[in-house]
């Protein structure tokens, strides 16, 4: 399974430092793909088995893009993995699914692993199933669904950071839907806790989480992740 943590605009470098060194000890000793995704100013040459991503930049080498980073920022530290279409980026950040998709690609002409996001806000999905279907749908529009080296996230806007989740029985139902458009492995992701991440785990066509707030504290990240390998043992 993909156990992956985006750490938005939390921690300092110094103790982003500290996180994944913590982190790291236990996904060495878990069977897990473990991701981390710090805030730009903690990004380093990490030689760890957690995969350190990017949450953002902007498709190009270098130039004038005041506030962004580029190919080249993210090759000083091998940074070969990137989060792109995060719902905090679509909606607070105004990203256009056009400006998505042209990001989607320039990363993925540099063989980037792509963690690529999708998930509907409230009114959609109080409109039903079929306008929340519909406007997940268009988040999918210039995205190569093959690619090899992706992932998907789904994660429904309502979900972030709200302590709300889904019932497990509608995240089954969207992710069963969302298989159909895209062979990558799929995540949940919109408040997974530790309390909450084997139920989440065990729904059929999920394949990992994102995790946010709750990811955290390397304590209760690794403990989620420790989650993944005892339902992973089980299933054997
Ligand atoms: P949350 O965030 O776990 O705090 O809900 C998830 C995310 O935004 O990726």
């Amino acid at each position: 399974m993909i156990i992956a943590a985006n750490l938005k605009t939390n921690l300092t470098r110094h103790d982003t430092a500290l996180y994944i060194e913590e982190v790291d000890k236990c996904a060495k000793q878990s069977k897990q793909e473990v991701l981390v995704f710090p805030a730009i100013s903690s990004l380093d040459s990490f030689e760890t088995k957690v995969e350190v991503g990017t949450q953002n930049a902007y498709p190009t080498v270098k130039g004038a893009f005041t506030g962004e980073i580029g190919l080249e920022q993210l090759e000083e530290f091998s940074i070969k993995t990137i989060l792109i279409g995060h719902s905090e980026r679509r909606h607070v950040l105004g990203e256009t699914q056009e400006f998505i998709a042209q990001k989607f690609h320039y990363f993925k002409e540099q063989g980037f692993k792509i963690v690529y996001c999708v998930g509907e806000p409230k009114e959609k999905r109080e409109a039903g199933k079929d306008a929340t279907l519909e406007y997940i749908s268009a988040q999918y529009e210039g995205i190569d669904t093959n690619y090899e080296n992706l992932i998907i996230a789904y994660e429904p806007v309502w979900a972030i950071g709200t302590g709300l989740t889904p019932t497990l029985e509608d995240i089954q139902e969207i992710h069963t839907q969302l298989k159909q458009k895209s062979p990558a492995p799929l995540l949940y992701g919109g408040s997974v806790k530790v309390n909450n991440i084997k139920d989440v785990l065990r729904v059929k066509n999920v394949d990992g989480v994102l995790v946010g707030s709750a990811a955290l504290y390397a304590e209760h990240f690794c403990t989620m992740i420790a989650y993944a390998d005892e339902l992973q043992l089980k299933e054997k």
